[in-house]
């Protein structure tokens, strides 16, 4: 027996790989893993209460939307993919739509130049679908009653939470202009709480800035969550709620409505699905354009054996960079809202497609973005189309990516209601061949129309391994997202990490333009240089790439385990038992 075999077995720290590593919370009934300790509690709590894997997301989101402001929502939208341990899936697709009075050259100025109203203030919000969306996914699989569900927002809004660290750090950040996101992103959060007088006052206490350990109370959030735990979430979207929000928006020269938030449907699409080898990815469609990413990326890597290069080597990274950017380069000029475009879906995610656009790929030398063209998928398809992950006892699985878009949205809080709006709209083509936050360049596909939805990055996804539940995982992070979730799951399935191992490798993203390949700290000088040498241009010590947070069932000794990692880019908690 090798002796580190031997040594490992001796200490209990077996591991797949026989390399030290750093491992996962395991726990053998039920886990929720989430970017906030106490909303990771709180989901905890409702499965120990005998809630299934949808109660618990239901609690964890609602939570979320008080202790974790900076993504935390009920005035933002998302995706909730759903894994049902008798095979049945389901996607909630409660992403912010265009309000009716959208059009497409809304943020350009006189001389055709974007303006900065997609990003910050009134104007630069979808339609909200947070709360229709849990609505929806909890009619259909929830088992217990949707007020005690809400109860644990309702009472951390009122009677408030202790301040972590973070939380105190985020505050500040967007308390003060030029500033960086908490998670070293270089998203706005600068200076974006200063703007609206209800924002000031709520979360920068008007310049007393929170410190960790003082309580956080939001009251006019807690009687809002009160009332939608009575009354329901018609109260939200038609009631004197909705008739109080749409008030406020005409004041402020919003374009949200009451018509708007009356006719929000949060719609239940069906998940894309693909195969990578033994593993099954159940994942995310339209308007989510990382399902799809993450399939093409996959498709064009599985057989290759770009992996025997080694992990974090040059040649490898080089491969799966040269994937990246081609996934990035169709992106921007196919995928929009599948209910308005259509979007050649079956071909983009075909192994055939895949064939052609590795075909392209010099495994010695890097190609400049501008040479890359959009693949040629075959037309006319069909019309189909902060994250958190939970298991239950009897094998439901729940992946969750929800959103404000920045961090703290666009900076506005409803007077009177106590919540961030989105940002969302940023999210469309503003203009074509203008960058949006994230830096991604797309085009009519995505251009504004009344009632679409903008393109997503959200990749919220469930693996199966031969069959079998595997991995459920997801993560925030922008543009970065997709390749974040790809990296994490190959880092699993070709490389044999813990779940947690997965996670903490450091990762790498492209996304076409800009023509940039980012290293997160973490490669060694060698490697950057080889990178260099096959013609990327590299960025390293870059930001974040995503935050992954992610379920692995494990079977040890004939035993299931669930296996939590949790993305030590933020402090999320793994909770399990
Ligand atoms: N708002 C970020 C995304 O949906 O990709």
């Amino acid at each position: 027996m090798r002796k580190s075999l031997a040594v490992a077995l001796a200490l209990g720290l077996w591991t797949d790989s026989l390399v030290w590593a750093r491992q996962p919370v395991r726990a053998a009934q039920a886990m929720v893993v989430a970017q906030e300790p106490i909303a990771a509690e709180v989901g905890l709590a409702t499965l120990k209460a005998g809630g299934n894997a949808v109660d618990a997301a239901v609690a964890v989101a609602t939570a979320l939307a008080v202790t974790y402001p900076f993504a935390g929502n009920l005035g933002g939208g998302g995706f909730m993919l759903v894994r049902m341990n008798d095979g049945r899936q389901a996607f909630f697709d409660f992403r912010e739509k265009a309000p009716a009075a959208a059009g497409p050259n809304m943020y350009l100025d006189k001389d055709g130049k974007p303006t900065r109203d997609s990003v910050v203030g009134w104007r630069a919000s979808g339609v909200p679908g947070t709360l229709r969306g849990l609505e929806l996914a909890h009619r259909k699989f929830g088992q217990q009653k949707w007020a005690d569900l809400l109860a644990p927002a309702v009472k951390l809004a009122r009677e408030g939470f202790p301040v972590s660290y973070s939380l105190s750090q985020s505050l500040k950040s967007a308390g003060r202009v030029r500033a960086n996101a908490p998670d070293g992103s270089v998203l706005t959060a600068g200076g974006i709480l200063t703007r609206e007088a209800d924002s000031k006052r709520i979360f920068l206490r008007d310049g007393r800035f929170y410190e960790p350990g003082e309580i956080f109370r939001q009251l006019e959030l807690a009687t809002l969550l009160k009332r939608v735990q009575e009354r329901g979430v018609n109260e939200f979207y038609e009631g004197e709620l909705a008739r109080h929000f749409a008030r406020e928006m005409a004041a402020h020269g919003g374009l949200i409505t009451y018509e708007d938030l009356k006719n929000y449907q949060a719609v239940e699409r069906k998940p894309l699905e693909g195969t990578f080898g033994d593993y099954t990815l159940i994942t995310a469609p339209p308007p989510s354009t990382g399902g799809l990413g993450l399939l093409q990326m996959v498709n064009i890597l599985e057989g290759t054996g770009y992996e025997k290069a080694g992990l974090g080597s040059a040649a490898a990274t080089h491969y799966v960079a040269e994937a990246m950017r081609r996934y990035y380069a169709d992106r921007g000029e196919f995928l929009g809202d599948a209910d308005f475009v259509k979007v050649p879906l079956t071909s983009l995610i075909s192994k055939a497609y895949a064939r052609e656009r590795r075909a392209s790929i010099d495994p010695a030398k890097a190609t400049p973005s501008s040479v890359i063209k959009q693949g040629r998928p075959t037309p006319g398809e069909s019309n189909e189309t902060t994250h958190f992950s939970i298991v239950d006892a009897a094998g439901n699985a729940v992946a969750l990516t929800y959103t404000l878009n920045g961090g703290y949205g666009s900076g506005v809080t409803l007077p009177g209601l106590g919540f961030l709006l989105n940002n969302e709209m940023d999210d469309f083509t503003v203009k074509p061949g203008s960058p949006n936050m994230f830096g991604l360049i797309e085009g009519e596909a995505n251009a504004i129309r009344p009632g679409k939805r903008p393109n997503s990055s959200m990749t919220p996804t469930v693996v199966l391994l031969k069959g079998q539940l595997h991995l459920v995982l997801g993560a925030p992070g922008g543009s970065r997202i997709p390749t974040g979730v790809l990296q994490v799951f190959l880092n699993v399935a070709v490389h044999k990490l813990n779940i947690q191992d997965a996670i903490d490798q450091p990762r790498f993203h492209h996304q076409w333009q800009p023509d940039k390949l980012y290293l997160e700290r973490g490669f060694s000088p060698d490697t950057i240089e080889l990178l260099r040498a096959k013609g990327h241009p590299v960025e390293p010590n870059t930001f974040g790439v995503a935050r992954v947070e992610a379920i692995q069932v494990e079977t040890i000794d004939g035993k299931r385990w669930l296996a939590g990692g949790q993305d030590g880019r933020g402090d999320g908690k793994v909770a399990g038992y």
